[in-house]
């Protein structure tokens, strides 16, 4: 059974929001797990209306990343037959991914793009690269090593 983990940073109206969404998660299948535990995908409900609470967030999101750096990974092809693999949290801030295309693996939130041949940052924020993931394909399925 797949693991969520969710945080609210802010408001009541957060914390009701948080709620709706914990509760969505749990009836597609979800385990909910404390925010500290090893979850698929975590959920830091938050706003940045003071430069204190982006700070916290950005922290927040951090201390997810450690805790399961591998919750999720992108997969690119930048030639026939050759596979790529990359963390797929935005090293900005932690987004996940949304999009692989024209040579550019993509982030929704602050428009980072990163190489996909080997996760370059090419635009945007981000401070540094995707870190890479090992693949090898067996069979002509692509396993993560
Ligand atoms: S989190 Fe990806 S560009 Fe900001």
């Amino acid at each position: 059974m797949p693991k969520a983990a969710f945080t609210t940073l802010g408001c009541k109206v957060n914390q009701y929001e948080t709620q709706k969404i914990l509760e969505s998660f749990e009836e597609a299948g979800f385990e909910v797990v404390p925010f500290d535990a090893v979850a698929d995908v975590y959920v830091v409900n938050t706003c940045s209306v003071t430069g204190q609470a982006e700070s916290k967030s950005r922290y927040t999101v951090r201390k997810a990343r450690r805790t399961n750096p591998d919750a999720k990974v992108v997969v690119t092809q930048p030639a026939r037959g050759q596979y790529k693999a990359f963390s797929a949290v935005c090293t900005h801030v932690g987004c996940i991914m949304s999009e692989v295309a024209n040579g550019t693996i993509d982030c929704p939130c602050h428009g980072g793009q990163f190489k996909v041949t080997n996760g370059a940052v090419v635009a945007g924020p981000p401070p540094s690269p995707l870190p890479a993931r090992q693949v090898k394909v067996v069979n002509g399925q692509v396993i993560l090593l």
